[in-house]
């Protein structure tokens, strides 16, 4: 088994600033006769169905594979991380609407479920209210039309599948999204999305042109129907505050039948800081069919720096050496470096399981999972020479923190900052994602692991974006803010929100009032809803 992301934990992800609720009633000692009530409230709705084998309570001796079939964070499987009352699993889209309704009239906090990769483990997890969970694995079909450039996907399909699916029908489509090929499609897409194909095609939710959501009121809705303020911000506000996100569809991009990518590391022995310091000069200006992935991390071993430059280009080998050569000789890519392959295999690649049939992208669960932390930041000017040597310095004394760089310009630079809710755009060289994975269990362990983060955090704010110092909604960090389930107010919702989406998160504030005023769909980082006079003026 392979794990996936680079890199290098906290049982608990709440900040002390965080304030509990006391559980609501429902469940409890009556955990059973809440299952019989809320199995009734669906039957009654589609008594046609065999409502209850979608059902699953605790008793049933598949609640917990169900449960445990996406969990992709040790730091959330352990016997203390707190546990649906329910699970549905639903087949088709009634399935859905009927959960809303009966959650709703049961007043028990839903959480949705696509791929099950959220950092912090917030679509399956709720720390303060009994909960049920909406697992959409089974929705996962995948509809690819070349004629028309476009793919209609559910949310439980994973990328890899997705992927898969295009390369069958064409060799010179793809789509732009992210290098972990078991990653969801509904957490990815309703959070951003963004991958090799960034600076060519711009994020993954630059590339959507459709979606079908289901809302409070159980309504199905497309893209007319939903009206362009919520589909706006189902592509980057993340969907868990909107509605229970079913299908996008998607707009597919070209790609050349050969691409070339390379790999190649360097130490800080060998000049290494020197060509890390160049890239950040480079990386954001070159040529936007190059994407030049930086990864730094300690070897504790050696007491160096170890700096891997990851290279995808949609071009063949002599055009990149050629890009390479005026932009970024520095790293001196010759040749031999290089490897042609098809999009396909560059997935594989990413994934590093290149010696493995394309076929893997299908598998669900190719990846071993670790406890994991992460946190993220952006960059609007390099870091300086001084500043990058105390930079190695800190991370070969916290010893297990590593950092990616991924570059940005080229495409990302030419969207507006409000065209979608992600705000991250012109003036970024690079946002840069903290990354720590361990594998030993214990919880003063998991509390060392993630203080590591923390204080690589602190070290870098003289570095980063300030006021606010900006934060990327797909990698999912608790630190920066929460807010009260049920009740997430604006002033709470504000810390974080303005992080992930700067001047968006009050346009994000508007829809949440105008689609689920009653903070139904909630979480510890949901967006809440406003009723001051200054928004009810906005409605009128
Ligand atoms: C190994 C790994 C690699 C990654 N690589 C990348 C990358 O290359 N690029 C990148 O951009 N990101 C990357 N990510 C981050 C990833 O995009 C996010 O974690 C994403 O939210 C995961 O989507 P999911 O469906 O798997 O997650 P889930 O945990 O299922 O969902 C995440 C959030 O979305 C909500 N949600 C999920 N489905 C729906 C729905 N149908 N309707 C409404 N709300 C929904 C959930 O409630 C939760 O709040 C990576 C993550 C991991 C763990
Ligand atoms: C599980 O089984 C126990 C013992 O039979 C019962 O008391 C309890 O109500 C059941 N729980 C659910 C959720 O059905
Ligand atoms: C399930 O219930 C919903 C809501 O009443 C209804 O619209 C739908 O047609 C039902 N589905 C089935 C399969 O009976
Ligand atoms: C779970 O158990 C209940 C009885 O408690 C049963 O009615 C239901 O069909 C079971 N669900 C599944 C998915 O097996
Ligand atoms: C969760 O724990 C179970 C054992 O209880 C194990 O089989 C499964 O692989 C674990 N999953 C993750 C992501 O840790
Ligand atoms: C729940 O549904 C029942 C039956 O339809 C209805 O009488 C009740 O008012 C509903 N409660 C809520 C909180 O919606
Ligand atoms: C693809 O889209 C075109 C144009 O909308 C349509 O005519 C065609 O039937 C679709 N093909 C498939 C396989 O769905
Ligand atoms: C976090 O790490 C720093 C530096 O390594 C250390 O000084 C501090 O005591 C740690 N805090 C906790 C809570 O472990
Ligand atoms: C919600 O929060 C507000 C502001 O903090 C508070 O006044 C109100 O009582 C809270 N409501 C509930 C239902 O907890």
């Amino acid at each position: 088994m392979k794990s996936c992301h680079h890199t290098l934990l906290l049982l608990l992800p709440l900040t002390t600033s965080f304030v509990f609720q006391s559980f609501t009633s429902v469940a409890g000692d009556h955990s059973g006769s809440f299952y019989e009530t809320f199995l009734k409230c669906m039957s009654h709705r589609n008594s046609s169905d065999r409502v209850s084998s979608i059902l699953y309570n605790p008793n049933n001796s598949s609640y917990t594979s169900t449960l445990q079939a996406y969990i992709r964070n040790k730091r959330f499987n352990t016997s203390t991380t707190p546990k649906p009352i329910i699970i549905v699993t639903p087949l088709h889209q009634t399935h859905v609407q009927s959960t809303i309704f009966c959650s709703k009239n049961l007043s028990i906090n839903l959480r949705i479920r696509s791929g099950g990769h959220d950092f912090e483990g917030l679509s399956y997890v709720s720390y303060t209210r009994h909960f049920l969970l909406l697992d959409m694995s089974n929705l996962r079909t995948i509809d690819v039309n070349i004629t028309e450039e476009t793919a209609i996907v559910e949310v439980g399909a994973t990328i890899g599948e997705l992927y898969y699916r295009i390369w069958e029908k064409s060799k010179v489509h793809a789509f732009p999204a992210g290098v972990c090929s078991t990653v969801g499609i509904g957490g990815h897409i309703s959070g951003g999305g963004y991958g090799v194909l960034m600076r060519k095609y711009g994020l993954t939710v630059d590339n959507i042109v459709d979606a079908i959501i289901v809302d409070v009121n159980g309504r199905v809705l497309d893209r007319k129907s939903m009206g362009e303020d919520l589909f706006w911000a189902i592509r980057g506000g993340g969907g868990a505050s909107f509605g229970v996100i079913l299908s996008y569809k998607l707009r597919l991009v070209g790609v050349p039948k050969t691409v070339t990518v390379f790999r190649v590391s360097k130490s800080s022995g060998e000049k290494g800081i020197d060509i890390v310091d160049r890239w950040q000069y480079v990386a954001d200006k070159i040529d936007r069919d190059l994407f030049i992935r930086l990864y730094i991390k300690p070897n504790n071993g050696k007491k160096t720096m170890e700096a891997e430059f990851t290279g995808f280009f949609l071009g063949d080998s002599d055009r990149l050496v050629s890009v390479m050569n005026k932009g970024f000789p520095e790293l001196g890519i010759q040749k031999n470096d290089c490897k042609e392959m098809s999009w396909i295999e560059s997935e594989l690649f990413w994934s590093s399981t290149d010696k493995a049939p394309v076929e893997v992208l299908l598998d669900r669960s190719l990846f071993t999972s670790h406890y994991a932390k992460r946190k993220s930041d952006f960059l609007q000017i390099p870091i300086p020479r001084d500043g990058m040597e105390s930079l190695f310095r800190k991370m070969m004394e916290l010893r297990v923190v590593g950092l990616t760089f991924n570059p940005y310009g080229g495409r990302m630079s030419e969207i507006p900052d409000w065209e979608t809710p992600f705000p991250h755009r012109a003036g970024n060289i690079f946002k840069l994602h903290y990354g720590v994975n361990w594998n030993e269990e214990g919880s003063e362990l998991a509390a060392y692991y993630v203080n590591q983060t923390r204080v690589l955090y602190d070290f870098m704010t003289p570095f980063v974006s300030k006021d606010p110092r900006g934060a990327y909604l797909n990698y999912r960090d608790l630190d920066i803010g929460v807010s009260r389930v049920g009740n997430n107010s604006y002033s709470e919702g504000k810390v974080y929100g303005e992080k992930y989406f700067k001047g968006n998160f009050d346009r994000l504030v508007k829809v949440k009032t105008m689609v689920d005023p009653g903070n139904f769909f909630t979480n510890e980082q949901s967006i809440p809803p406003r009723f001051d006079s200054r928004y009810r003026r906005m409605f009128r």
